[in-house]
Order: structure tokens, then sequence, then C-alpha cells
């Protein structure tokens, strides 16, 4: 017996789906979901079901007010036929620690596993083998009662939806800086995975890619001095042959994947270094070629080279190096992801086994169209 319910249509939606070549990123949804729902201090018995639109009221505070935090992992499934995940557990309690700064309840840990393990267990005949590709999860945790007053639902619901994805970047990232917008102050909710710092990020956004860059770079909000994170990633400087990165201030995402580089960097030789980063130090370090290359990381991208860093005037300014130290990292960062590689640090992880008499799997023949057990 499951511990979730299976909703009428599973069997179907598994049976239908096809992964198609091109996949882009958030592109193709993964056919079947996962949700429940939280009143009176628990949580409801998950239900698998099919991919769809969900109900929400129009006043939802999650609608109204953003009562909204998620998360972003992968399961992979490269070269073998069951997958894995890389560091969910660090996923869970920064979804955790998200949901407790928006003083919202959080999912438990064993409600996050049951949706991971269900969703990626029951696709996993549609989750890429090729390097690079994955099954994007996508948990969110949002607020479902309506009404104005400025306080927390008293309900809320957890879903969990994925898709099979390509890396985010495609080819080296042209970042703008950003010195009118701030992102976040100190105090305020940049470190949790809050959509609203997704949507505070727009503007700029928008405005770089106006002008042919990828991304902005973030300011600090007090001073506009030093450097804080790239909206849906972490940038990393190599200065002097080290690792330098923003220091964790209560501004920045803190990253896995720029965790993870911390860690391994550090094992393949590498100084590294989290300290405030001044904008204007950097750009000269980087006119002096001290500074020889800039890279950006997060789950979605991965390790991501950049090719340019451009100030509000339009001067640009480029590293003398594009993607040395940042293939390095790349490749061993994904070759543990991955799997092809040894996991010094015991970051994978399993996706759990399906619950015995799990025929929603059978049902849909998947076993056999993909040849894979
Ligand atoms: C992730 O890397 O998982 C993110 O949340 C970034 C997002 C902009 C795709």
């Amino acid at each position: 017996m499951a511990a979730y319910d299976v909703a009428p249509g599973v069997a179907a939606a598994l049976q239908n789906f096809t992964l198609p070549e091109r996949l882009g990123f958030g592109l193709v949804p993964a056919p079947l979901m996962f949700t429940a729902e939280w009143s009176d201090g628990v949580w409801t018995r998950g239900t698998l079901q099919p991919f769809g639109p969900i109900e929400i009221l129009p006043g939802a505070r999650a609608l109204q007010y953003a009562e909204l935090v998620f998360e972003g992992l992968k399961a992979y499934c490269v070269g073998r036929s069951w997958p894995n995940l890389f560091r969910p557990r660090e996923n869970w309690q920064r979804f955790k620690r998200s949901a407790e700064r928006l003083s919202m309840p959080p999912v438990t840990e064993g409600l996050f596993f049951e949706a991971i393990d269900a969703v990626a267990g029951s696709c996993r005949a549609f989750i890429p083998r090729e390097s690079g590709r994955a099954l994007y999860l996508r948990p969110f945790l949002y607020g479902v009662e309506d009404g104005y007053l400025l306080r927390n639902s008293n309900r809320f619901r957890f879903t969990l939806i994925a898709n099979p994805v390509e890396s985010y970047a495609v080819g080296p990232m042209r970042v703008a800086l950003e010195r009118v917008d701030v992102r976040a102050a100190v105090g305020g909710v940049g470190a949790a995975k809050a959509a609203a710092n997704y949507a505070a990020s727009l503007r700029a956004s928008n405005a770089a890619v106006a002008r042919g860059y990828t991304v902005a770079l973030w300011l600090d909000a007090r001073e506009q001095r030093f450097i804080q994170e790239l909206s849906g990633m972490n940038l990393f400087a190599v200065i002097d042959g080290e690792l330098h990165t923003p220091e964790l201030d209560g501004t920045i995402l803190p990253g896995i994947t720029r965790d993870s580089l911390l860690i391994l960097g550090r094992y393949l030789g590498y100084r590294v270094i989290e300290r405030p980063i001044a904008i204007d130090d950097l750009l000269v370090q980087v006119a002096a070629g001290e500074c020889s290359e800039l890279f950006a990381c997060g789950t979605a991208a991965i390790v991501c080279p950049i090719s340019v860093l451009a100030d509000s005037n339009s001067r640009e300014h480029v590293p003398k190096e594009l993607d040395v130290v940042a293939s390095r990292l790349r490749e061993a960062l994904l070759a543990i992801q991955e799997r092809r590689a040894n996991d010094p640090f015991g970051w994978t992880r399993d996706v759990g086994p399906l619950p015995q008499n799990c025929d929603w799997v059978s049902a849909a023949n998947l076993d056999l169209r993909r040849g894979v057990g």
C-alpha cells in the first residue's frame, strides 16, 4: 500500500506521455504531480495525480500576498535505470527555512521525500539519459486561504511538479550590473527561496536582456557596493587562482551548488574564500587580469561561464579567460551528480523505491517501452 493516494488517470497519463527531443528548461511538464494539504496543524495524505491545472481561490494569500516558497532539485538517470538525487536533504532544509521565514508550516521531511520518490520513481522512464539533462523537480508550498487580512493563511498546499530539462544556460552568460533596483536587503527575505524574490528581479532582468545581456548582477541594498548574486544563480570569481564568492549575509540565496563548489573546489586544491566582494575592486581586478575568470552556478545552470560583465554605462569588462576553472568544476560536479565518478562526500542518494504494488507504472507498460528495469 502506498502511503499516498493515487488519483484516477495516473497510468493513462504515463502511457500517453512521450519525451520530446527539445526540452528547454521547464517547457515540458512531466505527466505526474504530487499534492498534499495542510490545515489545523496537520498534513493530509498526499496524492499522486496526473499533471494539470490546480484549483485556487482568486483571493488566496499565495496570489494576493506572494505567500509562496519553492525549491529546485534534479533527479539524474545517466547510464542507469534507477534515478538518483544530489544532496536533496539540503533542499528540504532550505525549503523548511524558507517556509519559516514566511511563517508558513514547513513540509515534513517524510512528505517532501514521498513526493519526490512518487514523481521521480513513477516518471523514471522519462528522465533523460544524456549527461547534462535531468528531471527537474519543483516542490512548492503556498497559502490557499482567501482573504485580504495581512496574516498567514490557515490552509496551505504543497505541490511537486517536474520537468525533463536541458541545462538552464545555453552558452556563456553576459552579465549586466544592476545599479538602480535592489533584490534584497539584510533582514529581508533574500536568503529564502520565496517567489517574491524572483518577481523583484524581473524588471532588471528585462532591462538587461533589452541591452543584449543575459542576466542582472545585484549589489547590496545599503551601499550598492558589494556584489550579491544573479537572481537565480550565485557568482564566483577566480582571483589569483583562488575561488572567491560573496559571503552569505542573509541577502543571498544559499545555493546548494555554491556550497558544493566550495567543498569540491577545496578538494581539487583551490583556496576558496567567502567574503564581501566590492564591485569596484572586482572590476579593477578584471582589468588587471588578477581576476581571470567569472562564472555562475545553480541547480538549473550547473556551472556556467561568464563572458562579460557590463556596467550600467555599458562599459564592458571582459575576464581574460573563459570556462577554464569553470569547466573543470562543472565536469567534476556533474560527474558526481550523475554518478559517473566516485562520490567522496556521500552527496548522491537513490530516489526511494515505489510502493510494492505500484500498478500504475506497470499498467502504463513503461519499463517495457524503455527497456529498463
Ligand atoms: C534553480 O537553479 O533551481 C533555480 O531555482 C533557478 C531558477 C531561476 C530556475
